[in-house]
């Protein structure tokens, strides 16, 4: 959505703090888009950036409204939206009363939030419906998805979310792709009927923040992420269900209970935690700290005790210290996560973090990133190497790549290679597994087939 032409008008009362405050509020904006305009009537946002030091400044704030509110009718009139934003010291004091005096105002915002400023205008956009380009209806949203065309193997994604309202400081997905928006259930459902039809056995579904999808019921009511899950799961045909990427702030009560009781659903979860410091996860507008982190796992392995997980990590977010990137460390062994995703902040433009203080190094990145690189991947190779010996259910996927083999994966998305007939390929069969690679495993059968 970034470089569409929009107009930002800045009225700056006040001392030089203001001055200063309102030069960083256009700069905040101006990677979403907005170039700076003379005249309030062009300007898709105006910004009032006030002073209370002024005599009758309260007074002062409400007459300027007024006539701007004359201005956001006018354009309104013509078919064009104004957000409307009130800054500094009358905002920090008296943010309640603008809003209930001048409910025309989208944004009210204090001097301690100016870097928060691309999402809450992102949210104001949203509010008053399909500013932002890339916020598409629903329908239309997944219309635009490649149709699954019939032409699939034994596994398949299927899209069922899109869009985030996280809003983490380092992101840019809330501003690339817009609100987090649920497909709904029926469209889900008939997509894996077909799936399934076209031989399917294994279905991941997708979603920038794929639980928190919670959307309209084949019966017009409202299914949590846990429900849609089940109902997948009660689909004949289908052997395994995987979901990513998850976000452990919508990990709810019943989705707990879905993994304990549903065996359908891989013990395999990908649960992006990015940092193990407190510190660094307030920074990084999380929501979360290391003990939620903690606890939500614990609660998921209390009823599936065989669960492993995966993660994405950030070395480096501003701000990060020695300390704080120890404690990713120290999480990290606690967890023992089975794989993960690791990489160095970058500051992606427009985004709070981007313009933050304090930016780690260069070269304090590189040697965090491969401290915990080198302790990935020694937890990985023992995680597979807890394999060894074990009898596995492998879901067959294809043929190996030396003749008489076949190629499979294991619950954990382990590739698994072994020797066997083609005719099992699209069943689940138990696998001995006999040596632990780096990344993938091998095994021979099991006589017993498990499904066809
Ligand atoms: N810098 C580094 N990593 C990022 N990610 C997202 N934004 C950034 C950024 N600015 C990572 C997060 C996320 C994954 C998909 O990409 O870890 O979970
Ligand atoms: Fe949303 Fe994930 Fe980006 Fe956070 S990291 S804003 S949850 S897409």
């Amino acid at each position: 959505m970034s470089g569409s032409a929009k107009k930002l008008h800045v009225i700056t009362w006040g001392c030089q703090m203001n001055v200063y405050d309102s030069g960083r509020m256009a700069d905040v904006l101006a990677p979403l888009g907005y170039a700076p305009t003379a005249a309030p009537d062009d300007a898709d946002m105006v910004i009032l950036n006030t002073c209370h030091i002024r005599e009758r400044a309260e007074e002062k704030v409400f007459s300027e409204l007024g006539r701007l509110r004359l201005v956001q009718q006018a354009r309104a009139a013509a078919g064009r939206r104004t957000i409307l934003a009130v800054a500094g010291c009358v905002a920090q004091a008296e943010g309640e009363e603008v809003l209930a005096r001048a409910p025309y105002v989208d944004i009210v915002l204090g001097p301690q939030t100016y870097h928060r400023l691309p999402e809450m205008v992102a949210r104001a956009s949203r509010a008053a419906g399909a500013v932002i380009e890339t916020d598409f209806p629903a329908e239309d949203k997944f219309d635009h998805l490649p149709a699954n065309d019939g032409k699939h193997g034994i596994t398949a994604f299927l899209t069922i979310q899109e869009g985030c309202d996280k809003f983490c400081a380092f992101c840019v997905v809330p501003y690339t792709r817009g609100a987090e928006v649920s497909r709904p259930a029926r469209a889900v459902l008939a997509e894996a009927r077909t799936l399934i039809a076209a031989g399917v056995r294994e279905i991941t579904l997708l979603g920038q923040n794929v639980n928190a999808w919670h959307g309209q019921a084949p019966d017009g009511g409202t299914w949590s992420f846990a429900q849609l899950l089940r109902a997948l799961a009660a689909l004949p045909g289908l052997l395994r269900i995987r979901y990513t990427t998850s976000h452990p702030r919508d990990v709810r009560d019943d989705l707990i209970e879905a993994h304990r009781d549903e065996p359908k659903l891989m013990p395999f979860l990908h649960l992006p935690v990015q940092s193990g410091s407190d510190r660094v996860l307030a920074a990084m507008n999380r929501r979360h700290t290391a003990a939620d982190y903690r606890a939500t796992v614990d609660r998921l392995r209390a009823g599936r005790p065989d669960l492993a997980l995966s993660s994405d990590f950030i070395v480096g977010h501003p701000g990060e210290t020695d300390a704080d990137f120890r404690a990713t460390l120290d999480l990290v062994r606690d967890i023992g996560f089975a794989q993960a995703f690791s990489f160095k902040y970058s500051p992606r433009p427009g985004t709070p973090a981007a313009s933050a203080p304090k930016q780690v190094p260069g070269p304090v990145k590189d040697a965090r990133l491969q401290e915990l690189l080198a302790l990935l991947r020694q937890l990985q190779a023992e995680f597979n190497r807890r394999t060894e010996g074990l009898v596995l259910p492998v879901l067959l996927t294809g043929p190996g790549r030396k003749p008489g083999q076949l190629a499979g994966r294991s619950p954990y998305l382990q590739p698994v290679h072994l020797p066997g007939p083609i005719a099992l390929i699209g069943t689940e069969t138990q696998v001995r597994i006999v040596r632990a690679h780096p990344n993938s495993l091998t095994g021979t059968l099991q006589q017993e087939k498990l499904t066809a």
